[in-house]
């Protein structure tokens, strides 16, 4: 029997601290199950004491969630942990998660504190948490640029004060694989009761390593790694969980240890995770990527039909992608619909949000016949939001594009429950629509990012459009999908703007 290796994912937490990731209540509600489904032992869910949301989401994913543990995350005051455990009170497995940062420039910079000061604090914060449930995890934040001296005696003392996993974080990325992987090692070999706690990773990928550097920890007697969906995460983003798991589940030949992951999810947990965030997986993408079990080249397919192991590590469908994808038609019923959501792990939240979404369905289906799994994870992606709270909501538009001359939109809006119309020219028809809503709005937003990707192949696919604006420093994505692609550029305007003002936008960031 192979050691267990503990898949932590922090989707919710780190990855959502990605400017534009942020997720409401049921989004998390709903990947936090889609999580639990693919047995990820341990999800972070949030960090409660940001925002009335999020200690709302997290409390929403502990009631909901029964097969992993629970994980909230929690700076040093009492304050925070009192606020994580209070949102953990309904998890059947929950962890409290604190930290403290221990490189010399944190703690000179950022925090001015003495090492003797964050050691005594790191203490209190774990006897705290241990009040509340024997499973507490430490993190000395900016482990990576630490001093291993130090390190050592802040994770012995944090272990004796009852912290079962102790957490090496390499928060800006700087970590090197062999360092990285030694690291781990001394400090396992070095403090004395390090018997008595799981050590763990958590890797940043600004210099693309994050994996790398994972992965050389698990090797050197990591037995926890900390990864995100779709590598999604702070600047750069996280280790990716696809990548670790299929890793190591690839590699038994090398690593002593193996993960309970259900793999057959990856790809699902991959899309929810794109269409909850706007965030689009680049073709390339190991494991998850659209081209990832492709083989284009003549010479490679040849080899693929008379050996699949000539050019295939991997087996597509282990991975979770689906050969025949081609699932609903204009005459599926209700039933078809809803058993293939299931299949998909795919729910609505209720009887009314699914009829209205078998609604949208055959909508769709009367525009485009053959409708496929990724237009089904569309449609339940922009069910995802709570429409009722939208302050702004589309009603109809015409936009008029002919050759010399200036396109021209015209928008029908309600605001705040009045109907309200509006129109602009502008250099393009989707710069008119867009126009033409600020024309009634006024959002004095500055556009960052325009995307458009189609869903499925095919001229009559949909067009998913994802739009990022700066709003008063605040970065929101909005996304919407559409056979027309100027209906999508307005919805993922409109769907960014109304994020923009849900009062639940603003939120603290742990580690400012
Ligand atoms: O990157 C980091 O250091 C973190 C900690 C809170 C674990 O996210
Ligand atoms: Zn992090």
């Amino acid at each position: 029997m192979k050691e267990k290796l503990i898949i932590f994912d922090t989707t919710l937490r780190d990855g959502e601290q990605s400017p534009g990731a942020s997720m409401t209540r049921d989004e998390k509600l709903k990947l936090a199950k889609a999580l639990e489904k693919m047995k990820v032992d341990v999800i972070e869910a949030g960090f409660p004491i940001a925002s009335q949301g999020d200690f709302e989401a997290v409390k929403a994913v502990a009631e909901a969630v029964r097969e992993s543990t629970v994980c909230a995350l929690a700076r040093t005051s009492f304050q925070d942990i009192d606020r994580a455990a209070e949102a953990l009170k309904p998890a059947a497995s929950a962890r409290i998660h604190t930290f403290i940062a221990t490189s010399r420039i944190h703690m000179e910079k950022k925090l001015r504190m003495t090492p003797d000061e964050v050691v005594n604090r790191a203490v209190n914060a774990v006897r705290r948490a241990r009040q509340y449930t024997d499973n507490v995890e430490f993190s000395p934040e900016d482990a990576g640029r630490s001093e291993l001296d130090f390190l050592c005696r802040i994770i012995e003392a944090v272990i004796a004060a009852g912290a079962s996993t102790v957490n090496i974080p390499d928060t800006v990325g700087y970590a090197l694989p062999h360092q990285f992987g030694e690291t781990i090692r001394q400090l396992i070999e070095r403090v004395p009761n390090s018997d008595q706690a799981v050590f763990s990773v958590h890797c940043h990928n600004d210099l693309g390593l994050a994996v790398a550097n994972s992965l050389a920890a698990v090797l050197n007697g990591a037995r926890q790694v900390e990864c995100t969906i779709n590598g999604l995460g702070e600047r750069a983003g996280n280790a990716a969980l696809e990548e670790i798991v299929m890793c190591v589940r690839t590699r038994q030949d090398i690593f002593p240890c193996d993960t309970t992951l259900n793999t057959t999810e990856i790809v699902n947990c991959s899309r929810l995770v794109s269409n909850i965030t706007g965030f689009p997986v680049q073709p390339n993408k190991a494991i998850v990527g659209a081209n990832a079990f492709a083989h284009e080249a003549g010479i490679h397919q040849d080899g693929v039909i008379k050996s699949r192991e000539t050019y295939e590590i991997m087996l597509a469908q282990d991975v979770g992608w689906k050969t025949n994808r081609l699932v609903l038609g204009k005459h599926s019923g209700r039933n078809a619909f809803k058993t293939r959501l299931k299949e998909m792990g795919l729910e609505f939240g209720s009887e009314e949000d699914l009829n209205d979404g078998f609604k949208r369905f055959k909508d769709l289906a009367d525009k485009k016949h053959e409708i496929y799994d990724e237009d089904l994870q569309a449609l339940v992606a922009d069910s995802s939001h709570d429409l009722e709270q939208d302050r702004i909501k589309f009603i109809s538009m015409k936009v008029v594009s002919e050759t010399g001359e200036m396109p021209v939109a015209a928008i029908t809006l309600s605001i705040d429950g009045e109907e309200k119309q509006g129109g602009a020219h502008g250099d393009g028809p989707v710069d008119a629509v867009i126009k033409a809503i600020e024309s009634l709005v006024d959002s004095r937003s500055r556009l960052l990012l325009y995307a458009v990707n189609s869903i499925t192949g095919g001229t009559d696919s949909q067009g998913e459009v994802t739009v990022r604006l700066d709003m008063d420093g605040q970065v929101i994505n909005g996304r919407g999908a559409d056979t027309d692609i100027i209906v999508a550029s307005a919805m993922a305007y409109i769907n960014a703007l109304n994020r923009a003002y849900s009062p639940k936008a603003g939120r603290a960031h742990p580690q400012v």
